[in-house]
């Protein structure tokens, strides 16, 4: 048999490309798929019109943006995500919710050998907010990391005043480890970032089975 560990001996890494869900949240039915060419219009829609809502939580970049965002940006950066996830360092997914693109959710720094370690990050459209979306597509990234990709650890990091987000990673299991004192340059300052992180030992049966269990999510 071949086993697909690090060096890689196939010519695709671990869990890509692949299809994660479907999965029932209280905003509708979410999926996660590979970022295609193609997203670039909605990407392109959402981001623009919802900077107030992203802006403050995103690491702070030259580029105004509104050139950032514009939708001739998005070939460029679908292009090196996607030569990131075929190298096997990133996991890009678009968030679908009822078949529409309504945010990303990425695994990045995937680290192999004795580490098998990655951070996650996310955003959703402000029009989708509350509905659970976040917190169904991080369930779904953990239980593939955790499974195929074989990972042993996740950590994210957010910003203490980032209320909806810290909701969101506590509803999906993260464990508090510190705070990253002035971590990361976010919306023109150094900002402290709370760590969280989870490891495969502290997820019962699947991170989406334990989210199902309390009620937030339900099996399509
Ligand atoms: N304080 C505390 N809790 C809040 C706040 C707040 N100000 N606002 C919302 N919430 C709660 C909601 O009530 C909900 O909890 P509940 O289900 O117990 O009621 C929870 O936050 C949100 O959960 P979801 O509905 O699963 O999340 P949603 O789909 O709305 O997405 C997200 C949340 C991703 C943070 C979205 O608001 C967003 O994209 N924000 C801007 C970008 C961002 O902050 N990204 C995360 C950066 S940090 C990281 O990537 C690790």
């Amino acid at each position: 048999m071949l086993v697909n560990v690090w060096p890689f001996k196939t010519a695709q890494p671990p869990g890509w490309p692949s299809v994660l869900g479907p999965l029932r949240v209280a905003a509708g039915v979410i999926r996660l798929r590979p970022v295609r060419m193609r997203d670039g219009v909605s990407w392109s829609r959402i981001r623009l019109a919802d900077r107030h809502h992203l802006e403050q939580w995103e690491p702070s970049v030259d580029v105004d943006w509104e050139a950032r965002h514009n939708s001739a940006a998005w070939p460029p950066l679908c292009s090196s995500l996607r030569t990131e996830a075929r190298q096997g360092r990133m996991l890009p997914y678009v968030i679908e919710l009822d078949g529409r693109f309504c945010g990303q959710l990425t695994v990045g720094n995937i680290a192999h050998g004795a580490l098998r370690s990655a951070w996650i990050g996310y955003w959703v459209a402000s029009e989708v907010a509350g509905g659970g979306v976040a917190t169904g597509a991080v369930a779904l990234g953990l239980d593939h990391c955790f499974g195929t990709v074989g990972l042993h650890r996740v950590e994210a990091t957010v910003r203490p005043e980032n209320g909806a987000s810290r909701a969101v990673l506590a509803k999906a299991g993260f464990r508090e480890e510190g705070l990253l004192q002035r971590y990361l340059d976010v919306d023109g300052g150094w900002r402290d970032h709370l760590l969280v992180a989870m490891t495969v030992e502290e997820v019962l049966g699947s991170v989406t089975s334990t989210l199902i269990r309390s009620g937030r999510a339900a099996r399509v």
